[in-house]
């Protein structure tokens, strides 16, 4: 099966950038998003990020346009019907996702695959809502979308190989590198990675060193391209500590217990970077 036409739910950080790299490998794509905000924030972020790339001469105008032009912004989810595969980015909560598979599975094709792109929680329980487990799968990408390579693509219980192999075929297509991973809390980089976040936000509350010098020690002695605490800045604490909770939750080990600074920041609403405090304070 040969996916031309794409849908994506929800134009947060992460479903903004997958439109845009769906774009520009040449796909024709409709973004959804309830909030208009949200959905024109998305929008301006695209189009300025490709304004940037023909002022740095990687792109002309005539590419340019033309990727606009396979870009269509939409606040509900009808335009779906016409889409080979949607994927999901919206809140990680597992009740809201089933509800959203529930409704794309009534409107789309009965061929259409549906892709969640969840960090942690279950593809078999978010199928499970729908009557077309054979055509789910999770289809994992990394913030900052446009930037980093990995795609890593989780098949449920129920989900068939066919559909595997045209997501495995679609992520080469848009340039990224597939990793096909079991179905396990956090799949595989967020299994490894988020407990290393977890506990640079130890380290940190208990006073060790600042942000700056646990991120700085990171990065020069364990050769990060990026300190902990500023990438939990850019992924999100809501979402680090989501990712978090579910991992305890799910393996019941005192070593993926949330740190409390993380779970107080998210109570403040410090957010990282999208709110313009976390860690690091972004407004100054
Ligand atoms: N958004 C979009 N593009 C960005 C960006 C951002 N936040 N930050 C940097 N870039 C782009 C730049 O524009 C530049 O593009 P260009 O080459 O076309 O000009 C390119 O990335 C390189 O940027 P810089 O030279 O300024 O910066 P670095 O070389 O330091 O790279 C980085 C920045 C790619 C973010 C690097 O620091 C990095 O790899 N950090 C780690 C990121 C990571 O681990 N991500 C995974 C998080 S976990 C996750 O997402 C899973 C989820 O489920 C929680």
């Amino acid at each position: 099966m040969e996916i031309k036409q794409v849908g994506v739910l929800g134009a947060g950080t992460m479903g903004a950038g997958i439109a845009q790299v769906f774009a520009e490998a040449g796909l024709k794509v409709m973004l959804v998003d309830i909030d208009s905000n949200m959905l024109q924030a998305a929008l301006g972020k695209i189009k300025k990020s490709w304004q940037k790339a023909v002022e740095k001469g990687k792109i002309d105008d005539a590419v340019k346009a033309a990727r606009e032009a396979l870009l269509e912004c939409s606040g509900d989810m009808s335009g779906f019907k016409d889409c080979d595969l949607v994927v999901e980015a919206i809140v990680e909560e597992i009740g809201v996702k089933q509800k959203v598979f529930q409704a794309m599975a009534d409107i789309c094709q009965e061929q259409a695959i549906l892709a969640t792109n969840t960090s942690a929680l279950s593809i078999t329980e978010i199928a499970a809502a729908t009557q077309r487990a054979d055509r789910i799968l999770g289809m994992h990408f990394f913030n900052p979308v446009t930037v980093m390579k990995l795609v890593e693509v989780i098949p449920g219980l129920e989900t068939s190989m066919s559909t595997t192999e045209a997501v495995v075929e679609l992520v080469k297509r848009i340039g990224k590198e597939p990793v096909i991973t079991k179905e396990a809390p956090g799949f595989l980089v967020n299994r490894i990675l988020n407990p290393l976040v977890n506990e640079a936000a130890l380290v940190y509350q208990e006073g060790m060193a600042s942000a700056e010098e646990i991120d700085k020690a990171m990065k020069l002695g364990a050769g990060l391209p990026m300190g902990p605490l500023a990438l939990a800045d850019l992924v999100g604490l809501d979402v680090v500590l989501k990712v978090t909770e579910y991992l305890f939750k799910e393996f019941g080990e005192s070593k993926y217990r949330p740190a409390l600074v993380l779970k107080q920041k998210v109570r403040a609403g410090h957010l990282g970077v999208k709110t313009g405090k976390g860690f690091y304070d972004y407004k100054k």
